[in-house]
């Protein structure tokens, strides 16, 4: 039976056929992202002609590492295609994306793509967004009084829960790399992505969040039945 990492690798696989000579891609962050670079890298020493912008810079020294030709997004501000993994698929190819925390330098080079093709394995496909704490990255100042604004416009959107300052190992403060700050809004439903997005997106001190609406054109899943390839066509 296939295990979560063979789920992952062959969403990436699959997204490889959407690669072609010449093309200039955004590469992704966390697990399912580590899987698609890895396997770009095969190819690319097998001859395929790419040149990657990484969102991080965990995914810029793993490209690096294997000898990925890479770019900033300065150099190419225009790329073909993005190929990145998510927190949660929901309607609409709605994302919640921001769980290893690159979610402001992703959203970026996500815009900057024609296309978007997310990986990912089928258990993070759901009904509704928001069971997945949704990050949102704030400045570092005034934290506790973003955090009362922020508050205030989840319950605007009907998505009151509580916000999370996001730190690793219990103590330290998890840093971005823009060095920035995370909050983790545990909502556990978001009925409409949209709204809530418009509120957060009014509270001075936060820089972006992880909702990424109309952004992904094609969601690969993989699942114990085979891969699943979902498209939004507007
Ligand atoms: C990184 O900040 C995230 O947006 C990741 O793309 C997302 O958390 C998916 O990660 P996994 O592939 O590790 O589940």
């Amino acid at each position: 039976m296939a295990d979560a990492e063979d789920l992952k690798r062959a969403a990436a696989a699959r997204a490889l056929t959407f690669v072609t000579d010449g093309m200039r891609l955004g590469l992704g962050t966390g697990s399912t992202a580590r899987h698609f670079v890895d396997l770009l890298a095969v190819r690319v020493r097998e001859g395929l002609k790419v040149v990657g912008v990484p969102t991080s810079e965990q995914t810029r020294a793993q490209a690096l590492s294997l000898g990925v030709p890479l770019a900033t997004l300065d150099e190419l501000p225009e790329l073909d295609l993005c190929i990145d993994g998510a927190d949660e698929v929901g309607p609409d190819l709605a994302l919640i994306k921001g769980g290893g925390g690159a979610l402001l330098r992703e959203k970026i080079v996500a815009s900057a793509a024609r296309e978007m093709v997310v990986i990912a394995d089928a258990s993070k496909h759901v009904a509704m967004l928001g069971r997945f704490p949704l990050p949102i990255e704030v400045v570092d100042f005034g934290v506790s009084a973003i955090t009362l604004r922020l508050a205030r416009a989840l319950k605007a959107a009907d998505c009151a829960g509580d916000l999370v300052l996001r730190r690793v190992g219990g103590t330290t403060r998890f840093v971005t790399d823009q060095g920035n700050l995370i909050l983790d809004a545990h909502l556990d439903r978001i009925p409409d992505p949209a709204a809530l997005a418009r509120e957060i997106e009014q509270v001075a001190g936060v820089v972006e969040h992880g909702l990424f609406l109309g952004l992904a054109r094609r969601v690969i899943l993989a699942g114990p039945g085979g891969i699943e390839l979902l498209e939004r066509s507007a």
